[in-house]
């Protein structure tokens, strides 16, 4: 209130002596003051709203027929959910997300076909990742929470935290990291400023959906441990320290079920042991079982189905196989979000804000943001005689047609329509004191190299001091809805960065792409920039690097591999339609490599560029470690404090992000086969002027030193010896220290701590043999719930593709569907792709949502008798 009086105030004394200030700067600096202020307020905001709720939700509930009830948990439309005008609950809109806003025309697709308002376009995840700066990354989710405001958008549907299992997961580039802890640790803050102006966050995509392919149907196996400590960690930390307002639920299923009816996920783990009271929404088209799906406490369904499941819901409730306290729950869950994200439209902050800037300032604001996470993302993987920063002075060849044509986002539903788009051709030569030249380089709608274009490049490459290639990623390389077949770029670009490398010794390749791609050219090349997918202010941010007007500071929160074959996860990725084995347990990323590396007398050579590395302009020493303990007694002392110094022994100021590995230490390698050889824990970003020394401080509490104990069912210490490790980069240790931890509270337990039962499990793993589905099978414990595995029969789950390659009359459909496809994507690679691969991956059932209901589930029941040659049943289901 106080700050509304202030501001109130202020905007008159403003409205006064307007003309006497810079319009532009006084705005910037209320801009700062409100942000600074509701970045005070923000970490209480969800909480206090919902106690501060005058709506009293319980009355409204109870006001409700049971058909209001019902028809609230099901969308009005692609984007908005129902409003009941007699008791004023309003309708709510959630929008993707989420590194951008992406409001579509109402009742268009989900899926980006259709274009959507103009909005800043943020780099995406991985970039975001590649910060490691938690502050940046809330301020990112505050200026979306106020775009949202102003295109009155209620819910923002992101972020997305999946672990990236395999690199070659297509919509990799949504996702944060491969560690657990990095991802909470960077979702944590964008949901908090995202949250902090009344706006919703969802979180997604809940829970272990990991790869694109079958992912509608796709059972992904996993063991208990990998579950807990790899895929569900970050949910958990995520939501017990932020609350996000929703939760999506994933199309897969897990461990035999769909996760939008996985009771353990759902009733469980989510709201018995988080005790979540968020809403948790299906994710576009997930719904397979209406009825389970409720009475397990998915409230929502989006979007609209139209009425297809409310009467199949009131016929549950009058049999009484839908509990009416469950339906009564989620119907109070979708009250309170829409009740407490519809006041976000009247948020004084953003009224203020609204009314002191012109969209067009808010935009400069928005540009400088974007352009600010894409300077911190940027990473220096590579830098020979420090080539970089170019010298002004130097003619420079730029080759590639994402100079002028940028990547700059995946493609998929989270694809903004940026309001504008900067491109690193013109940003240079507007620039660069010297020559500047430019060459195609390859054709952006074919991999095929084409020889005229390469002479084109080789021409203005041979009298160019240094060369500049842009490579990468094209748009039908990496989107939602399909997975990379390998991690290779396309032919003709690899085959331009060979051949101008051979009559250029000067060469700098700039990557854009969304996640790793290998890299045969390494060696001939003096320096590697990979700049992501950027955002609509990536150009700039590339130059400022380029030029050494910013100093790379940026770190990939991602192992890149040599090549995918080296990677343990990407062996078993996707598999079939049916299951997915996550046969490489907790051993996903770094934790693989280096656990593999430790067991073998020599470095393998499978990572190209390992998790956390990022090169500056300037160097930074480590020195003098320090651990708050000897011996840790985690029962009585909660934390633990390690501290150490960074100096900048360079020239120029810069950033550093020191990384901090907590690993279990044995002699005996043997008995600990099954533990990662070290693991995140804990990271700081500090700036360092020449010669300036500061000292870093990070504490680690019980969690740093649990694992999920599979026998218990729990995290549990493992008591022990454990060395302190900090890194540079998760290959680049600079300190150690060692501590023995131990839980006075727990007995140890020699075998649980070194399960050496499954150690010929662990040692094929190691051996790097292929492990068979029998033997994941022994691995995972008898208890495992049953899983079903898809017979020759055709039932509501088997996918538009399975179907047409049966029936003639799928087959007639698909091929009219994908004219249709072509004719409204026209040139839009990915999305085309996309959206085909969509409809290919679909369960027939989707066919009863997406027409919201006007097909009915019983003629979808009577083709599926009717293809598995059940013909006169079939019939006589028809007219029954
Ligand atoms: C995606 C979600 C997205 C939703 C709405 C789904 O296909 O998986 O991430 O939020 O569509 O566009």
């Amino acid at each position: 209130m106080r700050i509304f009086i202030i501001a109130l105030l202020l905007n008159f004394k403003i409205s006064d002596e307007y003309n006497l200030f810079h319009k532009k700067h006084l705005s910037q600096i209320i801009h700062l003051v409100l942000i600074r202020h509701s970045r005070r307020v923000m970490d209480n905001t969800f909480e206090n709203s919902l106690l501060d709720l005058s709506v009293d939700i319980d009355n409204i509930c109870s006001s409700l027929t049971i058909e209001e009830k019902i028809s609230l948990c099901s969308g009005h439309d692609v984007w908005r959910t129902k409003h009941i005008k007699r008791l004023n609950v309003p309708s709510i809109h959630l929008t993707d997300g989420p590194h951008g806003l992406r409001k579509q025309i109402l009742e268009s697709d989900n899926i980006g076909l259709y274009d959507s308002i103009p909005a800043t376009c943020y780099p995406t995840a991985s970039m975001l990742a590649a910060t490691w700066n938690k502050s940046l990354i809330k301020e990112v989710g505050e200026e979306l929470a106020l775009e949202c405001i102003s295109e009155n958008v209620n819910v923002l549907l992101g972020p997305g935290i999946n672990i990236k299992r395999s690199p070659l997961c297509g919509r990799n580039f949504e996702y944060f990291s491969e560690d657990p802890y990095l991802t909470s640790e960077l979702a944590i803050p964008m949901i908090m400023g995202i949250q902090s102006h009344g706006v919703g966050a969802c979180l997604k995509h809940f829970a272990v959906n990991n790869q694109e392919k079958f992912r509608m149907t796709i059972d992904a196996i996993v063991d208990e441990q990998a579950l807990h400590e790899i895929y569900l960690y970050a949910f958990e930390k995520t939501i017990k320290a932020s609350h996000p307002m929703s939760l999506m639920v994933s199309y897969n299923k897990l461990n035999g079920s769909y996760t939008s009816e996985n009771s353990y996920l759902l009733k469980t783990f989510l709201r018995e042991n988080l005790n979540y009271e968020g809403v948790v929404v299906t994710d576009w088209g997930a719904t397979s079982d209406r009825v389970s799906s409720l009475n397990l406490g998915v409230d929502l369904e989006m979007p609209s189905s139209g009425k297809l499941h409310d009467s199949l819901l009131l016929d549950a409730v009058r049999k009484g196989t839908l509990d009416i306290s469950e339906l009564d729950k989620s119907v109070k869950r979708i009250l309170k979000l829409a009740f407490n994200t519809y006041k976000s439209n009247i948020n004084p902050l953003a009224i203020i804000k609204n009314k002191l800037m012109t969209k067009n300032q808010q935009n400069k604001i928005r540009h400088r943001l974007a352009r600010k996470v894409a300077s911190e993302g940027i990473v220096l993987l590579k830098n020979s005689n420090n080539i970089l920063p170019i010298d002004s002075r130097k003619h420079i060849a730029i080759i590639g047609q994402f100079a002028k044509h940028p990547k700059y986002q995946g493609g998929g539903s989270s694809k903004i329509n940026p309001f504008k788009i900067e491109t690193l051709y013109h940003i240079a030569k507007k620039s660069h004191k010297s020559d500047i030249t430019y060459a195609k380089g390859y054709s952006l709608n074919s991999d095929k190299v084409d020889i005229s274009l390469i002479n084109e490049a080789k021409e203005i490459s041979q009298n160019a001091d240094l060369v500049i290639i842009m490579a990468g990623l094209p748009d039908a390389y990496e989107s939602e809805g399909f997975d990379r077949k390998d991690l290779k770029l396309p032919a003709n670009h690899d085959f331009l960065i060979n051949e101008i490398s051979k009559i250029n010794s000067n060469v700098i390749v700039i990557l854009s792409n969304g996640s790793p791609v290998e890299m045969p050219w390494i060696g001939s090349v003096k320096a590697v920039v990979e700049s992501y997918l950027s955002g609509q202010a990536g150009a700039s941010a590339l130059w400022d690097c380029l030029i050494g007007k910013t100093n790379p500071s940026g770190k990939i929160a991602e192992t890149f591999p040599i090549d995918s074959n080296k990677d343990l996860a990407s062996k078993y990725f996707p598999m079939g339609s049916d299951m997915v084995d996550y046969r490489e347990s907790i051993f996903v990323g770094y934790r693989y490599y280096d656990k593999l590396d430790s067991l073998k007398s020599n470095f393998s050579e499978n990572v190209l560029f390992p998790f956390g590395h990022g090169l500056s302009y300037t160097v930074f020493s480590y020195s003098s470690i320090m651990l708050q303990y000897k011996s840790f007694n985690i029962d009585s002392s909660k934390t633990m404090n390690v501290s150490f110094d960074i100096k900048n022994t360079g020239k120029v100021a810069g950033t550093e992000i020191s990384q901090v590995y907590v690993s279990y230490f044995s002699s005996n390698k043997e008995d600990c086969l099954s533990i990662p050889q070290k693991e995140l824990k804990g990271f700081e970003k500090i700036h360092l002027f020449p010669n300036e020394k500061k000292t870093v401080k990070i504490t680690l509490d019980k969690s740093a030193f649990s694992f999920f104990d599979r026998n218990e069912g729990r995290f549990r210490v493992r008591n022990g010896s454990y060395n302190i490790l900090i890194g540079a980069s998760s290959r680049d240790i600079r300190l150690s220290g060692q501590v023995f931890v131990y839980d006075a509270t727990s007995e140890e337990t020699p075998k649980d701590t070194h399960p050496n039962d499954t150690n010929w499990y662990y040692n094929s793993l190691f051996n790097e043999k292929y492990i068979s589905r029998e033997d994941f099978y022994k691995f995972l414990n008898k208890d495992f719930p049953k899983f079903t595995i898809h017979s020759s029969k055709f039932s509501r789950n088997s996918t538009l593709e399975e179907l047409s390659h049966k029936s003639i009359l799928f087959k007639i459909l698909m091929f009219v569907i994908m004219i249709k496809i072509n004719s409204i994507a026209k040139n839009n690679t990915s999305q085309k792709i996309m959206m085909k691969k969509f409809i290919l991956d679909m369960p027939i059932r989707g066919i009863a949502l997406m027409s919201k209901g006007l097909i009915k589930y019983k003629v979808i029941d009577f083709l599926i008798m009717w293809l598995n040659k059940n013909r006169w049943q079939a019939i006589k289901f028809l007219f029954k």
